[in-house]
């Protein structure tokens, strides 16, 4: 349902070749034992060495094109150049198994009584509505659906949102610049009303301001926003943080389940540019959400040792007032509490703790503001980013909400989703992920790191504490835990 989807005959054969392909819905595949990349290999003429053999060659002239841009923009001078082939020494041990092989407990699925339940249409019409969102692309997402079930608790028609993009992305694009408009009507009808213009004789007013911003839990929409919406007509509000969905009646939460998760899609002009782009990608691959950008770690307050004067300067001229780094106690107490992000050196470590081969095909979701990445592309070296494999004149006519989408609809069609933060991008990858039945979708732990590594564990004994780590939150379906009520846990 969301764009072109690239299926292959038999999701085994990929296995072959690194990571493998989510199982979308052929549940008998399931208990069919799966092999890692290192116990398949000499199966000589089987249909994957042949898979692999004919879909490496496809894959190897555009690689040699593009080896000398992606070595000069991601290698340092030091490091080996990145096509060179891995040493046996840099796969995992013979026997064993990459973290997706593990045999799951419980996975989550999109649950069944908003798929299929009918939808009440709302009995009266209130007003006109405007969900104001603001933020990145995947923060301004998330107001919206909120938005969506409030609109249909208040039995508001809405207008199209306004997206107030943040600011330092110097843009000023709408919903329409992103997402398909015409589809988003149709598939909200008969549950949310959507027009694209309002009637004349509203027209020309400003919508009335509700804030909400100071609600907290319990913040009852009916009961506070109804009676503006009543006596304008036309209200604008962006949707409260935290609120309490659970408590909506049930055709409010189906809607916001509905419209978030089955009624958006991009537009069809950022869809093909994501096509493209994800075509380019050699297959299989694993698309990795590595937030070590200044921004966030100026955020995090978290103090780091060992990274280069560059990165410390980017990271200070980030720092906004109240932001200053934690120190003694408090930030060790807050590292423990999984508070700091990953750098790139400490996620390579991980993914080879998780049995991720090191000539995994790896599409880096994320701006081009990544610092210490050399930490990561001198272990693994099959990088691909979206600056790497667009042209120039592409990519400069390109805004940060757009980009951002690239890097979505990417890591949404990707064999394997890993995160190395649990930021609003990777909620909504992860539940779409989840909504298609793509389940090889994991959130790096680093509140596991950051304890074993306080208690003293390094290299070998380190790697084991995290492999188990994961592979008990990956096995009992919690590596992605999803936070709302539209996802429903099931026992395999
Ligand atoms: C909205 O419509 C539903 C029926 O779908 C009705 O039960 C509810 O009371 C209405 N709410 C408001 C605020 O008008
Ligand atoms: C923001 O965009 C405007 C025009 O689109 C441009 O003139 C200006 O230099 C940009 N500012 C920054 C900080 O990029
Ligand atoms: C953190 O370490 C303590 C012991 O030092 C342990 O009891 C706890 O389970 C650990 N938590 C995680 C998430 O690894």
């Amino acid at each position: 349902m969301w764009g072109p989807h690239v299926v292959w005959e038999d999701p085994l054969v990929l296995l072959g070749c690194g990571v493998s392909r989510g199982i979308s819905s052929s549940h008998a595949v399931r208990n069919r034992p799966i092999r890692s990349s290192a116990s398949a290999g000499p199966a000589a003429m089987s249909p994957a060495a042949v898979w692999c053999a004919q879909h490496r060659l496809r894959f190897l002239l555009p690689a040699l094109f593009l080896a000398p841009v992606l070595y000069f923009l991601l290698s340092p001078p030091s490091s080996p150049p990145f096509f060179s082939l891995p040493s046996s020494g840099e796969m995992p041990p013979s026997g064993s198994r990459v973290i997706w092989a593990q045999r799951r407990l419980a996975e989550w699925r999109p649950c069944g009584w908003w798929r299929t339940a009918p939808m009440p249409a709302p009995t009266t019409r209130n007003g006109y509505i405007r969900i104001d969102c603001y933020g990145g692309l995947n923060q301004l997402r998330r107001d919206l659906c909120d938005g969506i079930g409030v609109a249909r608790l208040l039995n508001a028609t809405m207008v199209l949102p306004k997206f107030e993009v943040a600011a330092y992305w110097n843009e000023s694009s709408g919903f329409a610049d992103v997402f398909d408009v015409d589809y988003f009507i149709e598939q909200t009808r008969g549950y949310v009303e959507v027009v694209k213009d309002l009637p004349v004789e509203i027209a020309s007013k400003e919508p009335f301001k509700v804030d909400c911003s100071k609600r907290k839990g319990h913040f009852d929409y009916v009961e506070t926003v109804l009676p503006a919406l009543l006596e304008h007509q036309y209200i604008s509000l962006t949707p409260a943080m935290n609120q309490r969905r659970d408590r909506n009646p049930s055709y409010a939460k189906a809607s916001y389940c509905q419209g978030c998760y089955s009624a958006l899609r991009l537009n069809r002009n950022v869809e093909s540019k994501a096509v493209e782009l994800l075509q380019a990608i050699p297959k299989p691959f694993l698309s990795l959400h590595l937030r070590f950008e200044p921004d966030m770690v100026a955020f995090s307050r978290c103090a780091y040792t060992s990274l280069s004067s560059k990165s410390l300067d980017s990271i200070e001229a980030a720092r906004g007032e109240g932001r200053k780094v934690l120190t003694g106690d408090a930030a060790h107490l807050w590292r423990n509490r999984g508070k700091c992000p990953l750098t790139p050196s400490e996620t390579a470590f991980i993914l080879q703790a998780l049995r991720i081969p090191t000539n995994t095909n790896i599409y880096l979701a994320a701006g081009d503001g990544l610092m210490e990445l050399e930490g990561f592309t001198s272990v693994y070296k099959n990088i691909y980013t979206k600056s790497s494999l667009l042209t120039h004149e592409d990519f400069e006519k390109m805004h940060g909400n757009t980009k951002a989408a690239l890097d979505y609809y990417v890591s949404v069609n990707s064999d394997a989703y890993i995160a190395t933060f649990f930021g609003n991008m990777d909620k909504m990858v992860t539940a779409m992920r989840t909504m298609q039945g793509l389940q090889k979708t994991l959130v790096l732990s680093r509140r596991a790191f950051a304890n074993y590594t306080a208690s003293g564990l390094a290299g070998e004994q380190l790697a084991k504490a995290m492999w188990d780590a994961h592979r008990e939150e990956y096995i009992r379906g919690r590596g992605s835990a999803l936070p709302e009520h539209c996802f429903c846990e099931f026992k395999l």
